[in-house]
């Protein structure tokens, strides 16, 4: 048979032969995926503080990366002052469900590349250079995202609607932004959300309707800390904040809030309740007797009337509780 065959079809089997083991590499993802993390070493500039990812080691056993099952999952590259934008290649790894890069100071506007890391749970870029507003397309990232901390940045306007859209969204960490906008009653819709923290954001008075609390945070079952501080907010409580059952924890101190404290209070695992530095009214609720495992309850610089439950006096867990009335 190879008597007949033509000297270049030869040819052309020897070429094939040869490059068959970088053909072979392309079905092998383990080593792709090293290759990939090397090209992001040289995108970095190749710094010292990744010098050991080198081909010869396992890069699973690098201490910025976990593998699963042999498929890189988690990226880790934390407090090494990053300077440069997230690249494209980075979503290759297509097993990535966890990225930390906090901080560093990656300096652009909300990374879309990650739009393509389709198995994207964890995102954490906090205190980083990041800055404009979070696109209204957001809803690309992945629909497996559970924990999305964009804090101590300098993201500005509104917080989109579409962040509404996250279905198994259990953190979201927006503190220590410059968001003027409003918060969207979208944000009622993450009924897997435990833990929203907006606190520390200059949500202007002038933009209406951007200083109230949505009433739709009573829709957000699943809500177990909530930070609203230091946000400019008016308007009043919403009433169905303190019906959500596993809210431990409330931070509404240093807001515009006016109107009265919500009577009824369903949420009795209620550890801490800090609501001072508002423009409040009307008297304590008697509800508050019920909270049994509250220890710390702070309603000072409001301008709250009558008694004190006389109940509030007796609750086993409180430690501190602060009430000035003027
Ligand atoms: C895949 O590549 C890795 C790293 O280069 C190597 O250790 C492994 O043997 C390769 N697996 C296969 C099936 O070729
Ligand atoms: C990052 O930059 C800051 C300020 O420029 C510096 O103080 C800090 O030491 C740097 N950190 C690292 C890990 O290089
Ligand atoms: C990696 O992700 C793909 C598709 O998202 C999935 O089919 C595969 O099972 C995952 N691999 C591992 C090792 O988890
Ligand atoms: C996603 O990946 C594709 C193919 O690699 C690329 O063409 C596209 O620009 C990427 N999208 C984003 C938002 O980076
Ligand atoms: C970002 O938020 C997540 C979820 O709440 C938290 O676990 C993580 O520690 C935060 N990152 C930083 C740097 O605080
Ligand atoms: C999301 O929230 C808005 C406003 O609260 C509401 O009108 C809309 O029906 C919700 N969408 C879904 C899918 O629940
Ligand atoms: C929010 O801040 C941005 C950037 O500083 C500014 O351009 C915009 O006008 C501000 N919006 C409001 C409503 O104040
Ligand atoms: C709360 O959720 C219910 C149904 O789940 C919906 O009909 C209602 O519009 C939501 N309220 C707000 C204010 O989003
Ligand atoms: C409230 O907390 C309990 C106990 O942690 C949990 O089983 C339940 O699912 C939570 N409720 C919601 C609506 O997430
Ligand atoms: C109360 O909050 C205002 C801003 O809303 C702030 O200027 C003031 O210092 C705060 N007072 C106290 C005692 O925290």
């Amino acid at each position: 048979m190879s008597k007949t065959t033509p000297p270049s079809l030869h040819f052309f089997t020897i070429l094939f032969f040869f490059t068959l083991p970088f053909h072979g590499n392309a079905q092998n993802i383990t080593a792709q995926e090293q290759t990939i993390l090397l090209q992001l070493k040289s995108y970095l500039s190749n710094p010292p503080y990744i010098s050991h990812w080198i081909p010869s080691s396992d890069h699973c056993m690098w201490p910025e990366i976990t593998c699963t099952n042999g498929r890189v999952t988690k990226l880790e590259i934390i407090n090494v002052n990053i300077t440069k934008t997230i690249p494209t290649f980075i979503c290759d790894l297509k097993n990535l469900s966890y990225i930390d890069l906090h901080l560093n100071k990656i300096p652009e506007s909300f990374p879309a590349v990650l739009y393509n890391c389709s198995n994207l749970e964890y995102l954490d870029l906090s205190q980083n250079l990041l800055v404009g507003r979070i696109p209204d397309d957001i809803t690309r990232l992945s629909s497996r995202l559970q924990v999305l901390n964009l804090s101590i940045n300098s993201f500005t306007g509104d917080i989109p609607a579409s962040i509404g859209s996250f279905p198994q969204l259990k953190s979201l960490q927006l503190y220590s932004n410059l968001f003027n906008g409003s918060i969207p009653p979208e944000i009622g819709n993450l009924s897997n959300l435990e833990e929203l923290n907006l606190n520390f954001n200059p949500f202007l008075p002038q933009a209406i309707p951007s200083r109230e609390i949505p009433e739709s945070v009573g829709n957000l079952t699943a809500l177990e800390f909530l930070d609203l501080s230091e946000n400019g907010l008016s308007g009043s409580i919403p009433n169905s904040l303190f019906l959500l059952k596993n809210l431990t924890v409330v931070y509404l101190y240093k807001n515009r809030l006016s109107g009265s404290i919500p009577r009824t209070v369903e949420a009795l695992n209620l550890e801490v309740i800090d609501l001072s530095n508002n423009t409040l009214m009307g008297t304590i609720p008697d509800d508050y007797e019920k909270l049994t495992k509250l220890t710390g309850l702070a309603l000072f610089f409001n301008q709250l009337s009558g008694e004190v439950p006389i109940g509030i006096g007796r609750l086993p867990s409180l430690i501190g509780y602060w009430v000035i009335q003027q």
